[in-house]
């Protein structure tokens, strides 16, 4: 196949990076299992990575980004998948190393490839993206650990963020009394109307504390930022709680002590959307489109863009400045 077609290309000049939209074509694809046109993508905070050549995430220049992309089967030489199925491709090395979402074609090994659960389209698949994997993977081991929502409060930060917003939504649907921790003091309204039963400053959660434990707050806590914030976290979790870890919209550090845990036994869970096994990345998708279905995702949206539009996008959510959810139309 020799299809051409359109697709947005981070390239370094010099030591900028610009992002310009190119035709290519089909043939040049990497190779591959499954060939799918791209309907929606989304920007997460590791596109935007990868678009500026920030080092971790794209290697080799020119790339075409974008973690995530739902659309359509073209082709397929796996027995699993048949032309015209509906699917979702999020993480592994797509929009990495791979060329990604923001191209209108992707071709990748089977085993990346999601079937779209009914019930969902690929506007509300991207709409979560990779943020909503994250987010309901982060509750889901809340939930394994026996929390409920009876504990109390449970508190997610970098709430106005892609995977926040996603957690606060999921969490207030399932009855818990959330706190959204946020810098930006003009969405306390938006966080509340996401489920949010509170919102607390950003500048609470940080501000530093030499005392190695604080008084017990928190019954659970979903965390996207790390660094100061996460550790204060810790010394808040009530006995026996525990946190989910999946970001460094802070920072990569973690400056405290084992007290919490060994006076506390409180527990950090690891959160990984990326690389986890397909057949659990289908269960949380299915759980997405079903029992955990969010009936007002509409309000998580940002902005709808198109490929041209999109670049505008990298610096803001770099900067910390986008509440919610960007989707972007790939298909003309
Ligand atoms: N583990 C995984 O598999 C996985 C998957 C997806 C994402 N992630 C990571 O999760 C994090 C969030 O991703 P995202 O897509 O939700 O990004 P995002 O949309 O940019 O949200 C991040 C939010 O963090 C807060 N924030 C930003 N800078 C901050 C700072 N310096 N200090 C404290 N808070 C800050 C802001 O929220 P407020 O203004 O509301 O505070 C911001 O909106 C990123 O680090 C991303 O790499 C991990």
């Amino acid at each position: 196949m020799n299809q051409s077609f359109r697709a947005l290309r981070s390239e370094q000049q010099g030591d900028t990076f610009t992002n310009t939209l190119i035709e290519r074509s089909v043939a040049d694809l990497p190779a591959g299992d499954v060939l799918i046109r791209v309907e929606w993508s989304s920007l997460n905070y590791k596109d935007a990575l990868s678009a500026s050549g920030k080092p971790g995430v794209t290697r080799n220049y020119p790339h075409t980004p974008g973690i995530d992309a739902a659309g359509v089967v073209v082709s397929a030489n796996d027995g699993r998948w048949q032309v015209g199925d509906r699917v979702i491709v999020t993480g592994y090395d797509l929009g990495m190393n791979t060329a990604g979402g923001y191209g209108q074609y992707i071709r990748v090994p089977a085993d990346w490839v999601v079937k779209m659960p009914p019930g969902i389209d690929s506007r509300y698949a991207m709409l979560l993206g990779t943020a909503g994997l994250t987010a309901a993977l982060c509750v889901e081991s809340l939930l394994n650990t026996g929390l409920s929502p009876e504990q109390g409060e449970v508190l997610v930060t970098g709430a106005s963020g892609g995977v926040g917003a996603v957690a606060v939504a999921l969490l207030a649907r399932q009855g818990f009394t959330v706190v959204a921790g946020s810098g930006k003091a003009d969405a306390a309204d938006w966080l509340k109307a996401l489920g949010a039963a509170s919102v607390i400053d950003r500048a609470e959660l940080q501000a530093g504390s030499n005392k190695v434990l604080l008084k017990p707050r928190w019954a659970g806590v979903v965390d996207t930022v790390g660094g100061d914030i996460l550790v204060n976290a810790l010394k808040t979790l009530q006995y026996g709680a525990s946190a989910a870890c999946c970001g460094m919209a802070a920072s990569a550090e973690m400056h405290g002590t084992v007290f919490p845990f060994i006076l506390r036994g409180i527990n950090l869970l690891g959160v990984d959307s990326v690389e986890l096994p397909l057949d659990l990345k289908q269960q949380t998708w299915n759980l997405l489109a079903s029992e955990w279905h969010l009936e007002q995702a509409e309000r998580l949206l940002a902005a709808e863009v198109s490929l041209a539009e999109l670049p505008q996008w990298f610096p803001r959510i770099l900067a910390g400045q986008v509440r919610g959810r960007v989707l972007v139309k790939v298909a003309d």
